[in-house]
């Protein structure tokens, strides 16, 4: 008998983790033997348990916060967009060491031009915040090739330091980028990425609706009631809203692939979330 390679989401807190419902749909749709649950890491203590669940004979794991940088310092071997985004959502334990991976921003990609049906390229876009979250997704929203991102934040430096590592990285694409504050971020962007966690500290949106161009996508990293108000504020804007479901489904498909070499399909695991999440909030 032949037991199930095991690989976990590891945070702190992790209890209200989807990651091990969206894998093991994965693994039962292509045929995967994988066991993947959930690690909850003390603060102090991110590093021994990581080792002691790689020494146990795990293969990998999903890190989420506050343990991204961590996971990303921690690594052997990093991808290039890890390295871009200076943190890492994906652990691979290899034999010759351990490969650090960030599959957020091709999940955001994924979800933004294939499920949500919105191009990129040549578009004017507009990313809120410049903390752990926005980091993790620029490079792939850069490759994406739009005309433009703007990067805001309510602390400019960090918005600036941001652009200055990714400069190259846009020059190569041909993307203008630039870093702003919140006070004139730009007006009529064509897609609105929330990856700050304003809306969640009920202060609302931290900028003015003139960012939004009529019919343009509004996506919030977050979903479930975290996304609530954000979603509220782009419709009653004239925006399409969209939270951050499909990135998170899509950024696990990434990680399945990179650890199993298959990539499922996402769409009917999406659809089952979806249904999962909006029945669980309250109407
Ligand atoms: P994460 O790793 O989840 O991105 P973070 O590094 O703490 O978390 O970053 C949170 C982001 O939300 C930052 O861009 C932060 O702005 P600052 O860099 O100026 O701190 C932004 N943010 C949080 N609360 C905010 C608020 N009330 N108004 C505007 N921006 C806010």
């Amino acid at each position: 008998m032949t037991t199930a390679d095991r690989y976990a989401v590891a945070g702190n807190p992790v209890e209200h983790s989807r990651s091990p419902l969206i894998h093991a749909q994965f693994a039962q749709q292509t045929g995967q033997s994988v066991d993947y649950g959930r690690l909850l890491c003390p603060l102090d203590a991110f590093k021994p348990h990581i080792r002691a669940f790689a020494e146990q004979g795990a293969k990998g794991c999903n890190v989420t916060v506050p343990f991204k940088f961590e996971a990303f310092e921690l690594a052997t071997h990093r991808t290039p967009r890890a390295e871009l985004a200076q943190a890492a959502n994906t652990l691979r334990f290899d034999a010759e060491g351990w490969l650090a991976d960030n599959t957020d921003g091709v999940g955001l990609v994924r979800d933004i031009t294939v499920n949500a049906g919105v191009p990129l390229a040549g578009q004017r876009v507009l990313l809120l915040g410049a903390g752990g979250a926005s980091a993790g997704v620029l490079g792939p929203l850069i490759e994406a090739c739009p005309a433009e991102i703007v990067v805001a934040n309510r602390t400019v430096a960090k918005a600036a330091e941001l652009v200055q590592r990714h400069a190259d990285w846009a020059a190569q694409h041909g993307v203008t980028l630039l870093a702003r504050g919140l006070d004139l971020p730009g007006t009529a962007f064509d897609v609105f990425i929330n990856g700050t966690a304003a809306s969640l500290s009920g202060c609302g949106i931290p900028v003015g609706a003139e960012v939004l161009k009529p019919g343009c996508l509004a996506l919030d990293m977050m979903y479930g009631p975290a996304a609530q108000a954000f979603l509220d504020w782009a419709r009653a804007h004239g925006a399409i809203g969209r939270d951050g479901l499909g990135m998170l489904v899509e950024q696990a498909a990434e990680s399945f692939a990179l650890w199993r070499g298959v990539r499922p399909d996402t769409a009917p695991v999406l659809a089952h979330m979806r249904a999962l999440v909006d029945g669980s909030q309250p109407h």
